[in-house]
């Protein structure tokens, strides 16, 4: 069965084609990040206005790259939370007007259990039960997947996510948004050990991540220096910074592997594409066994082939909604 997906939770407008949730016959991406890099940040009006402008064309080429009309689609899955609601309400709109005048399925998916699913497209053998690291820019978690739409949260951030850790110290270094992927590529010919920063631990849950007091500490450790007049090794502050959240995140997650005697262990979000992140994590589960699984780096992002795939097993166990589909700021990737 071919799903038509739609991604608008952020700053991407994005659609695809995607056939037994595994085969991606065409995923097309636009990208807003040059406008708001001007803000330093998403703009959410901005946002909003300029998925109202591309949703129908990008909608437009995804079928036609993959060579479909809407008579072809089985189903038309949507992300409806969590995310900017304004920028959500545009691609659940369109949607639902789709569906509407077409009489083909509506499926609300979630923009978590997407980026999840962005590992059946790129490791085919994958199936849960699965422990899998979630990095995004808005979330970190621990999440069992028992099942492909069965999840349960072992663990989360209290305060910042990883992503928005990376961003913050970026852009306190003059990084353009979103900084993380430079931070990524400038901490690659630095050294991981020469500034110690803390490795915050949340007492009383051992899977929990507290990214804020590392973030400050990054802060505090370039603004005192600028303001001594000291010039600090740029490469050497990305390197440590990078070093911090990635043992952070490693630490906690191979944890729970142990703890809850999974073996199968999987990573995703936009932090994912982090070459740390994912060389560390390869390197752990091969020593301990384990089966290691990412999605290919041109997944990690925000894009629609994931939501056609995670929509998929959607479709199969149910979930399918009418024209009164709301869209979510916030909701639990259990529900
Ligand atoms: O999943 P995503 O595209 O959007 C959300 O759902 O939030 O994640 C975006 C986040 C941003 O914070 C971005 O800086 C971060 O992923 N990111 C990275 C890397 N590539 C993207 N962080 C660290 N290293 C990277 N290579
Ligand atoms: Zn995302």
């Amino acid at each position: 069965m071919k799903i038509l997906a739609i991604e608008s939770s952020c700053d991407e407008t994005a659609a695809a084609v995607v056939e037994n949730g595994r085969k991606v016959l065409s995923s097309i991406v636009a990208s807003q990040v040059e406008e708001h890099r001007l803000y330093g940040g998403v703009v959410p009006e901005i946002a909003s206005r300029r998925h109202a402008e591309a949703i129908t064309p990008v909608v437009r080429r995804a079928l036609s790259e993959a060579g479909v009309t809407l008579s072809g689609i089985g189903a038309i899955a949507v992300t409806y939370a969590p995310g900017l609601i304004g920028a959500l309400l545009v691609g659940v709109n369109f949607a639902k007007g789709l569906s509407l005048s077409s009489g083909i399925p509506l499926v609300p998916t979630h923009h978590l259990r997407s980026h999840i699913a962005s590992n059946y497209i790129s490791n085919q053998e994958l199936k849960p039960p699965f422990l899998c690291l979630v990095v995004s820019g808005g979330h970190s978690h621990i999440v069992m997947v028992e099942d492909y739409t069965k999840m349960k949260i072992i663990g989360q951030t209290r305060d910042d996510a990883a992503g928005e850790a990376f961003d913050k110290a970026a852009r306190t270094m003059g990084m353009p948004y979103p900084g993380g992927i430079e931070l990524d590529k400038v901490a690659e010919s630095g050294n991981p050990k020469a500034f110690k920063l803390p490795r915050p631990v949340v007492h009383d849950a051992p899977y929990d991540f507290s990214f804020s007091g590392l973030k400050t500490a990054v802060i505090n450790l370039i603004h005192n220096a600028s303001q001594k007049g000291e010039e600090l090794n740029k490469a050497d502050v990305c390197a440590s910074f990078r070093y911090a959240v990635v043992d952070c995140l490693t630490t906690n997650f191979l944890k729970a592997a142990r703890d809850l005697n999974v073996s199968q262990l999987v990573i995703a979000g936009g932090v994912s594409a982090n070459s740390l992140l994912r060389g560390t994590l390869a390197d752990e589960c091969k020593k301990r066994g384990y089966s290691f699984y990412m999605p290919d780096k041109g997944l990690c992002g925000d894009n629609a082939a994931m939501v056609g795939a995670q929509g998929y097993y959607e479709y199969l166990s149910g979930n399918t909604a009418n024209s009164d589909l709301n869209a979510y700021a916030t909701m639990s990737i259990e529900k």
